[in-house]
């Protein structure tokens, strides 16, 4: 089944086609919100409104494909923005129903979970056109359960994923998401908006250990909390205006320690509580170089596997949300075209699809 996923749920537009072993994926991230220090939701609505639909075209012609040979339409119907939400959600049911084909409401979290399964079902990964070379090429990945951390702006969510379908949360954020935290001290720095990429890479260059700002929750369950770290910067920014005493990029460079340190060891804390030794980690803040070595080093130490999808698919992207929208619909799954956008829709709400179609 030749499946077109399409993904609007914040500030990347991006559509995919995939049939089970080929996959052909775009993905803008939008311009608009940088000068704002976050994303503006009316303006990621009219964003995905005008991107769309060349989007999906850009795809389509990449795949030598016509939009008429898509057997299926899966589309991100939250959790999310809720307008962004409805451009790629109307869009997709608008197509569905045009074609007369098959229409799945996804979860965006359940594409991040199995996202690291993506390298491993692309046989035709010579696929004209497709952006990310680091697709080519098989890798091992896992089957369930695992443990997965979902890590991004809008997330910071640590599951246990038992089948497909099947998730319990272990632990969330009480209150800002890790890269919502990197964001928003970026702003407080004068950096652009997404201020992660930026952290990563000056931190390369940077003392890493210069100051000790507050690791939140670390040894407290496995809920995380990332707001006092960052009005502990904000205070550190009071007490020296003019940067006299501290280098910025040495400061960020230990928020970025204190976030990714949490990070670990809340994975450590998961794996040791639930006796699950395999664990994924997805979202945006799965790019960061640090994070990825702490968490590889930590695994290596305490006997666990941890594995990070290619950095293309750690953003969002409408390739986990083909994925998953074609595992549910091969297996019968169908969702009506009056399936609400649901801006809060819950991973534990979800369930395993029912098997009455064919594979
Ligand atoms: O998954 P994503 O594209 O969108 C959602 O927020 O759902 O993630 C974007 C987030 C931003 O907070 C961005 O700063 C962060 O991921 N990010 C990074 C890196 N790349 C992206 N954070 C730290 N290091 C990176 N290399
Ligand atoms: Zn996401």
């Amino acid at each position: 089944m030749l499946v077109l996923g399409i993904e609007s749920s914040c500030d990347e537009t991006s559509a995919a086609l995939f049939d089970g072993s080929r996959l052909v994926h775009r993905a803008t991230t939008q311009e608009v919100h940088r000068a704002w220090g976050g994303v503006v939701p009316e303006l990621a609505s009219r964003d995905h409104e005008r991107l769309i639909i060349g989007i999906i075209q850009e795809v389509t012609t990449s795949w030598g494909a016509d939009i008429r040979d898509v057997e299926g339409v899966a589309a991100t119907a939250g959790p999310g923005l809720v307008g962004a939400l409805l451009v790629g959600l109307n869009v997709g049911k608008g197509i569905a129903m045009g074609l007369d084909v098959p229409f799945l409401a996804v979860n965006h979290l359940e594409g991040h979970l199995w996202v690291h399964q993506l390298k491993d079902v692309i046989q035709d990964s010579s696929v004209a056109g497709c952006p990310h070379p680091e697709v080519r090429g098989r890798s091992a990945s896992f089957e369930p359960p695992f443990l997965s951390l979902v890590v991004s702006g809008g997330h910071t969510e640590l599951v246990r994923v038992d089948d497909f379908g099947e998730y319990a949360i272990l632990g969330r954020t009480r209150d800002d998401a890790a890269g919502e935290a990197l964001d928003k001290i970026g702003v407080l720095f004068g950096l652009d908006f997404p201020a992660g990429p930026e952290i990563d890479r000056l931190s390369k260059v940077s003392d890493r250990g210069a100051f000790d700002f507050p690791r939140g929750m670390m040894h407290d369950g496995l809920d995380f909390s990332f707001s006092g770290l960052k009005t502990a910067v904000r205070v550190h920014l009071e007490q020296d205006r003019e940067g006299v005493f501290s280098r910025r990029d040495d400061v960020l460079n230990s928020v970025q320690e204190a976030v990714m340190e949490v990070l670990v060891a809340k994975i450590a804390r998961a794996v040791g509580e639930t006796g699950v030794s395999q664990v994924s980690v997805s979202g945006g803040v799965a790019a960061n170089s640090r994070l990825r070595e702490l968490a590889e080093f930590r695994a290596k130490r305490d006997g666990f596997t941890v594995l990070f999808p290619d950095r293309a698919f750690c953003t969002d992207n409408a390739a986990m949300i083909a994925w998953v929208g074609r595992r549910r619909l091969t297996a019968g799954e169908r969702s009506g075209l009056d399936a609400p956008a649901q801006p809060g829709w819950r991973l534990e709400s979800l369930s395993p699809p029912a098997f009455f179609g064919v594979r």
